[in-house]
């Protein structure tokens, strides 16, 4: 392969797999890549682990507010609206923010959640272990981060369906199977969706009002820093990225994770022998296949990065399965290791984006996991793995997989 085939515009590529091989060519022979683009200006393409640490800890330098996190520009008329969220914001702006959300997400009051999140687990697994055969992405994978979240922000059960369509369509936009009407996303179908998420989001903030009780949407509610409280628009925004944001993640690497552990048995064997290496494992399924493709930066000023210029305003993509498997970084990156360490992956971020939900992935992804490899035994794919069509999300739409049940267990 030479430079002059990368492309990683082309999603038929990326529904095929994650390609790893374009990404090591440009580690080695131009990791800052001037990638053009059909339908936009083109990006520097970032996958090497050091510039992707040093950008996203210089905000003043690399902004997310200035275009958003996505590789496609957003409209002029959306442009302001996006800036309303928390991963579109930079500091001083962001950190006022994000003190306000932080006090919800603190691991003290994550980790209460561990036995709710046990029994989820408990019940995901029971609903398909007689059946022998199930869609892990939709019976196993999906219903976790989508109970969890919801349980937290006090949304009921009849409704959680809906949500969980909404917040598909809008990640998956460039899959036309996602959309309700079976064609790629346009900005109106995305105001819809926005909209559909606002009124239940205002819905979820009266109720917190009228009503508070202990779930997570009284605390953001009541949340205040410096006598600033979260404003009705902040409010609505925030509960659209809790939803986007931790439920097409946390499935993708569970996802992802199986994938992997099935095609590497020897791992999945020593888990099975020994559950207690689920902490590193989930690690190393973070560090191999992570969920999310590429995040985006804008210059805010000329610079330079490898001795490589950069001009004020320049797009830049991070490409994070690439940084995870830096070979300065990495022994032997391709190597799936449930033991590896250390393990300092960046399929969180770093910085001042850093993942806010990241304690309670971990802890959804260590239940999870705990719970397939002392239940279930032999799993193995009854059908390819659909993948999503989208270099954004590293997704699986559909995963259909044989097992049995472990019978000393279950
Ligand atoms: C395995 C699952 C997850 C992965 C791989 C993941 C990944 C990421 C990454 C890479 C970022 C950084 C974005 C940037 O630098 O621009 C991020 C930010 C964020 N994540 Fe996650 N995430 C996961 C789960 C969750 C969950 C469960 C939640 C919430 C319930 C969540 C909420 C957020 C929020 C709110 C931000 C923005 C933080 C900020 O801008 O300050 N994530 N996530």
């Amino acid at each position: 392969m030479k430079l002059s085939d990368v492309d990683l515009n082309d999603l038929d590529l990326f529904e095929r797999h994650t390609p790893h091989e374009m990404f090591a060519l440009l580690r080695r022979e131009a990791p800052v890549y001037w990638h053009p683009e059909s339908d936009g200006p083109g990006y520097w393409a970032i996958t090497k682990y050091q510039d992707m640490k040093w950008i996203s800890k210089n905000p003043q330098l690399f902004s997310s507010a200035k275009m958003g996190i996505l590789r496609r520009d957003p409209t002029p008329e959306s442009l302001p609206l996006i800036q309303n969220i928390l991963i579109n914001m930079d500091p001083p702006q962001h950190r006022h923010y994000r003190a306000l959300v932080n006090q919800a997400f603190r691991p003290r009051l994550i980790s209460c959640l561990q036995p709710q999140i046990r029994d989820i687990v408990t019940r995901i697994i029971d609903g398909v272990i007689e059946r022998g055969e199930c869609d892990f992405v939709e019976d196993v994978a999906a219903i976790l981060p989508m109970e969890v979240i919801c349980e937290m922000m006090g949304v009921p059960k009849e409704d959680r369906r809906r949500i969980y369509k909404i917040g598909n369509s809008m990640v998956g936009h460039d899959d036309p199977e996602l959309q309700e009407d079976g064609v790629s996303s346009d900005d109106m179908e995305a105001a819809e969706a926005f909209g559909e998420m606002f009124m239940y989001a205002d819905h979820l903030m009266k109720k917190a009002k009228e009503s508070p009780s202990e779930d997570l949407a009284t605390a953001l509610v009541n949340a205040e820093v410096e006598g600033h409280k979260l404003s009705e628009d902040e409010f609505r925004f925030f509960f659209l990225l809790l939803l986007v944001a931790g439920n097409e993640t946390t499935r993708t690497v569970t996802t992802n994770g199986m994938i992997a552990l099935i095609e590497n048995p020897d791992q999945l064997a020593l888990l099975e022998e020994d559950p207690s290496l689920v902490n590193s494992a989930v690690e190393e399924i973070l560090r191999y296949a992570p969920a999310v493709h590429s995040f985006r930066r804008q210059a805010m000023e000329d610079t330079e990065i490898r001795g490589q210029k950069i001009r004020a305003d320049d797009k830049l993509m991070l490409w994070y399965p690439s940084v995870n498997r830096d070979e300065e970084i990495f022994a032997d990156p391709d190597r799936f290791d449930v033991r590896r360490r250390p393990n300092d992956h960046l399929a969180f971020g770093i910085g001042e984006h850093y993942c806010l939900g990241a304690t309670l992935a971990r802890l959804e992804l260590r239940e999870i996991f705990r719970g397939i490899v002392t239940r279930f035994r032999d799993m193995e794919m009854a059908a390819p793995p659909r993948r999503l069509r989208s270099n954004f999300i590293n997704g699986v739409k559909e995963m259909r997989v044989r097992f049995r049940a472990e019978a000393v267990a279950a």
